[in-house]
């Protein structure tokens, strides 16, 4: 059985992909056996999209068209294309791996430099935007099957709105998000799906914060398809967090948008029998409401990404400072007790 294939009448499953996954033949049998979907971890982001040494080579030439490169992508749309796996775009507009020049006045590549105007950040989104539409569009039409336009708009602190230390609010202002899906509405293929993706969804300010600032506006231009609920939890915490998660799987699932879990990873310190246990256990609480809540018709999940496909590849261990066990398979793809539960949750469903 496979994962994929065990949730397949439900929602497609993913997960991120990194560049050393594509270099390896075990990952790329993984990969293939079970995900439906994939995410490229960090290759279709800014920093990698953007050409920089083009671009500043001639600053003026490129002011409001930013030099582009896609040879970074291309190895994802290849694969994608080959084995027949969806590919997530993620991410076209972020604060985050976005280079610094690309929000100042003349692309000075410097932090204290002047910002940009707005009407030169505007016309600078566009022409990413389209930019690379255009290209994987063109190059691999029907790879990719749906847009991540705009990442993490709203402060970690919900109740102060907008993430205004943001180069993106800075330069723009509040109306950079309905911009950008504007954009992408613009030159997206008919039929992606176009998403907004955040974290930490389940804090009740910050849910009611992008129902109102960002999913609102954006449906009533019909700009919006989805929302991406990013879901890195901590294990420690999910006896609080999931009661939360399950009510903004029924807020943003109210909206009739689709629903795509976009980075699921658990973290998890304990790689004890104890610990392993826990995990899973989190794991089947967790997928127990997806399937509930597209059985019941509260939210229509579309698709449930995993954020790295092995313990010891996750960007946890870094972020957390301590080593993490968060994923369903282990340092040598052994399959833990949460693979076997999540697997479990599927077929005790379809009984
Ligand atoms: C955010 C981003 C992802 C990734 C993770 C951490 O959630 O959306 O692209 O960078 O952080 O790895």
């Amino acid at each position: 059985m496979s994962l994929k294939k065990a949730y397949e009448q439900y929602f497609k499953m993913g997960t991120s992909v990194s560049v050393f996954d594509m270099k390896s033949e075990r990952a790329k049998e993984e990969l293939v056996k079970h995900y439906s979907s994939m995410t490229a971890e960090n290759e279709m982001k800014p920093m990698f999209l953007l050409d920089k040494e083009t671009t500043l080579a001639n600053p003026e030439k490129y002011n409001l068209q930013p030099a582009m490169k896609f040879d970074s992508a291309v190895k994802y749309l290849e694969f994608a294309r080959e084995n027949g796996i969806a590919l997530r775009g993620h991410t076209l507009v972020w604060h985050n791996q976005t280079p610094i020049w690309f929000f100042k006045k003349g692309y000075q590549d410097n932090w204290d430099a002047p910002w940009a105007d707005r009407e030169t950040m505007l016309a600078r989104m566009e022409w990413y935007i389209k930019s690379v539409l255009n290209f994987v569009q063109t190059e691999y039409p029907g790879v990719i099957y749906a847009w991540d336009v705009v990442n993490e708009a709203i402060e970690e602190k919900a109740e102060e709105g907008w993430r205004k230390r943001s180069p993106w609010y800075q330069t723009v202002g509040e109306d950079l998000v309905l911009q950008a899906f504007r954009f992408a509405r613009k030159y997206a293929a008919p039929g992606v799906k176009l998403f907004y993706n955040d974290y930490n969804t389940f804090n009740p300010f910050k849910r009611k914060t992008i129902l109102e600032y960002i999913v609102k506006p954006l449906m009533e231009e019909k700009l919006i398809d989805g929302i991406g609920m990013q879901t890195h939890l901590i294990l420690k915490e999910c006896d609080r967090d999931l009661v939360q998660y399950e009510e903004t799987l029924k807020c943003f699932g109210a909206t009739g948008l689709e629903i795509h879990s976009t980075e699921l990873d658990i973290h998890n310190a304990d790689p004890s029998e104890e610990g392993l246990n826990k995990l899973a256990d989190v794991y089947r609480k967790l997928f127990s409401l997806y399937v509930k809540a597209k059985k019941e018709g509260t939210a229509n999940i579309t698709c449930v990404t995993f954020w790295g496909m092995k313990d010891d590849v996750s960007w946890l261990t870094g972020f957390r400072k301590e080593r993490s066990y968060p994923l369903l398979f282990g340092d040598n793809w052994e399959e833990k007790e949460a693979y076997h539960t999540v697997l479990q949750v599927a077929e005790e469903a379809s009984r």
